[in-house]
């Protein structure tokens, strides 16, 4: 694994701390994603959590569904307590842009409808200028 692989995956094991039992969770996109998915089918599975998970993009729904996550559409649920995605740039101010892995619309939709909205990112994702690459607008 790579510094930065291990890096996405301690954030993606520090942010499923603040799922708890019970809660509706949106499933961002993404290689950060992918590693806390992977923390958060181990924690419903040590924990006997009973969760629903609301993913933004079929890879992530079948991740989670592969280990033992229930997914839902976000039109099949009343609200998400916490959605837990990654991001492409955040600067010092951590204002940021997302949308490079091409789930922007479902990411967008999930978001809005979430009362809170956690971002994970590793150490070269912090920009000093916003949007030194093209980002997909949707
Ligand atoms: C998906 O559309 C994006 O918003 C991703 O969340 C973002 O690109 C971060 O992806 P990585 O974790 O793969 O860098």
């Amino acid at each position: 694994m790579t510094h930065q692989d291990e890096l996405k995956q301690l954030v993606g094991r520090a942010a499923v701390n603040f799922v708890k039992n019970g809660m509706i969770v949106g499933l961002g996109t993404g290689s950060t994603v992918k590693f806390m998915i992977d923390a958060l089918g181990q924690k419903v599975k040590a924990e006997h959590l009973s969760i629903v998970g609301v993913p933004t993009s079929e890879r992530s729904r079948k991740q989670a569904n592969s280990l033992g996550i229930t997914t839902k559409s976000v039109d099949e649920v009343d609200h998400i307590d916490l959605t837990i995605d990654g991001a492409d740039q955040i600067d010092k101010n951590f204002q940021g842009i997302k949308g490079g892995g091409a789930a922007q619309l479902w990411e967008k939709i999930v978001a809005i409808n979430s009362t809170k909205n956690m971002w994970i990112v590793d150490e070269s994702k912090m920009a000093d200028k916003l949007g030194s690459f093209p980002l997909p607008l949707e």
